[in-house]
């Protein structure tokens, strides 16, 4: 009858948050469970047409408990930081009405209620890009919009923040500084917008995919040991970055690339650094990466002027920042010089993302990069080798937008009658 109709309604939402590169970068925590930073960090959206994740959330009378499914497999909830992530959700939620559907939830309601999320990277996990800030990003995000929750978007980072500290800076597109705060309680640790994507949209940013098969220690653990044994860590702190922050948030307000490129790289190397001052060191670029440093350095010193900017994570991919299509479309030569790919490959499958960039740098074909000369910062010196494979494919991307909803029950990853993934 009328009454099981009533019991059985699924409602869902569905939305998409970016990933983010860190230009000015986060490593170090003050306090464990909240994830409260020793210092406040800086970075770039990015185009969430080429790194993304899409998270449906759905709560339903018929769910018995809350369920995650990360690219197709169930995961566990049961860690502290999803349940930090759901409890401060809930406690936030307020009433819905669906007239259509005839689902009626008040605001005491949510707290017996179970959800069902389903995420999907749409880059590959396996190529170790760091996927738990867009992940908890748009965890967070579905789920406040499931819940009418009517908290700023400030508010949702500094509980994004909770799941993967990286994470609050995905809740805006653009350029997003994370405030350190020096509130016990973390409420003041959130991410504020310094200009949106459409702000510097010259930038070009490629990603090369370094080849590796070494499992890479995590950044938690990672920042827990630099934080007990790297003095220089605690030097970085308190002495460099302050001043890099306020640097960078100049470097970004007048679009001055020189500026912008001697910082990130700077804060990179110094964060990588910090992981080797720290006891066991820790080594997250492999010779691959110190390899590309290396040519970009020569190419900037060639030119008297930085033509590229470059960072690295916890890991040995490159993220390279071009200031123009020209630029980009120079680097991406460079990179297929040094790195060309293996004999057997095809060119869509070795450089994906925006496409136009590898027109632009007149290539069409993989004869076209077997065909490219050295470089001009090698003043004829043909090097010596090419490291044919060392980098997997390359990503081609730019600063992108911040979360968005879709309407479309098509983008939907639960099926709308079961709240079960499609
Ligand atoms: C090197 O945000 O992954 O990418 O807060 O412990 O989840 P947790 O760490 P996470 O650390 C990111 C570190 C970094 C630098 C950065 O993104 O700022």
């Amino acid at each position: 009858g009328s009454d099981e109709a009533t019991k059985n309604w699924v409602l869902m939402v569905t939305a998409q948050c970016p990933t983010n590169i860190a230009v000015i970068k986060y490593w170090g925590k003050r306090d464990e469970s909240l994830i409260l930073p020793i210092n406040d960090s800086i970075s770039v959206t990015l185009d969430p047409q080429h790194l993304c994740t899409t998270t449906t959330a759905a709560v339903s009378p018929t769910f018995d408990t809350d369920k995650m499914w990360l690219n197709g497999k169930e995961i566990s909830l049961s860690s502290g930081r999803f349940q930090s992530c759901l409890r401060e959700i809930r406690s936030r939620a307020n009433d819905v009405e669906d007239q259509e559907k005839g689902i009626c939830i008040k605001k005491q309601d949510w707290e017996k209620l179970h959800v069902h999320i389903a995420s999907f990277n749409n880059f590959p996990t396996a190529a170790g890009l760091a996927s738990s800030a867009a992940g908890f990003a748009c965890l967070v995000y579905s789920l406040s919009k499931l819940m009418n929750v009517k908290e700023e978007q400030g508010k949702l980072s500094a509980i994004a923040r909770q799941g993967s500290g990286s994470a609050c800076r995905s809740l805006f597109g653009g350029f997003v500084k994370w405030v350190m705060g020096n509130e016990a309680n973390g409420n003041d640790s959130l991410a504020v917008q310094l200009a949106s994507e459409t702000h510097w949209d010259d930038l070009v940013i490629i990603i090369a995919v370094v080849s590796s098969h070494q499992k890479e220690t995590s950044s938690t653990t990672g920042m827990r040991e630099s934080v007990v044994t790297s003095p220089l860590l605690h030097y970085r702190s308190k002495e460099v970055v302050p001043k890099r922050i306020v640097e960078m948030e100049k470097a970004i307000k007048t679009r001055d690339f020189a500026l912008f490129a001697r910082l990130t790289c700077a804060d990179s190397n110094q964060f990588h650094a910090t992981c080797l001052d720290t006891s066991p060191p820790i080594f997250y670029m492999n010779d691959t990466s110190h390899r590309i440093i290396s040519y970009m350095e020569k190419w900037n010193q060639f030119e008297g002027t930085p033509q590229v900017a470059y960072t690295f994570d916890a890991g040995p991919n490159a993220v390279l920042i071009a200031p123009n299509r020209k630029a980009a479309s120079l680097l991406l030569q460079r990179l297929l010089f040094y790195f060309p790919p293996p004999s057997d490959t095809e060119l869509s499958s070795f450089v994906i993302g925006d496409k136009t960039i590898v027109k632009d740098a007149g290539i069409a074909a993989m004869k076209d990069v077997e065909a490219l000369p050295p470089p001009s910062e090698l003043k004829g010196n043909a090097p010596s080798q090419r490291f044919r494979g060392d980098i997997s494919y390359f990503i081609c991307t730019r600063p992108g937008k911040g979360p968005v909803m879709f309407d479309d029950e098509d983008r939907a990853l639960l099926h709308p009658k079961t709240g079960f993934p499609k």
